[in-house]
């Protein structure tokens, strides 16, 4: 197989989580594995979109604490409480948080310090389960909006689907 991955940086972000989310099912067609996902969709993204770090974190014990899984970038910490820093809170809540600026998120956890705004998903399987997060950073202020935060969650929607 010789995918490569496209460059959509500079393509409106609706067209692009469009294009990424064919990719990546197109990609991933017949494979039920996770840890095989998700390395997949964070080298997708990661490289069509120049993000500063881009991974996964995993739950590891229900409710409590997660550990980073695949990921793109710079040396990720790893683990992470429920409830500690921005990983942690989408964890505990089960929802999608955007951080404009993570100097001004009381509780950020700052694994490199280039990184300025952030958005983490929560990744579900089939039986609502938390399977873990999605964490993108970036070293732009105020790099993600609605529109990353509805591409990432259809895309993170594969593990909820297979
Ligand atoms: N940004 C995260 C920490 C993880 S790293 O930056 C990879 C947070 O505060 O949850």
């Amino acid at each position: 197989m010789a995918e490569t991955i496209p460059d959509l940086r500079h393509v409106p972000k609706s067209r692009a989580y469009d294009e990424l989310k064919q990719h990546t099912d197109a990609i991933l067609d017949g494979i039920d594995d996770d840890v095989t996902a998700m390395a997949t969709v964070a080298a997708l993204l990661h490289n069509a979109f120049g993000h500063l770090w881009t991974g996964f974190y995993r739950t590891v014990i229900t409710g409590q604490l997660l550990r980073v899984g695949p990921y793109q970038g710079s040396l990720g910490c790893l683990e992470i409480a429920f409830g500690q820093g921005v990983c942690g809170a989408a964890a505990a809540e089960r929802r999608t948080i955007i951080v404009p600026d993570v100097s001004r998120f009381s509780g950020h956890i700052t694994c490199d310090a280039r990184a300025r705004s952030e958005i983490v998903v929560p990744v579900l399987d089939g039986r609502s389960d938390l399977v873990g997060v999605l964490d993108i950073d970036s070293d732009r202020l105020d790099a993600f909006d609605a529109d990353d935060q509805r591409g990432l969650e259809r895309i993170v929607s594969w593990f909820a689907d297979n």
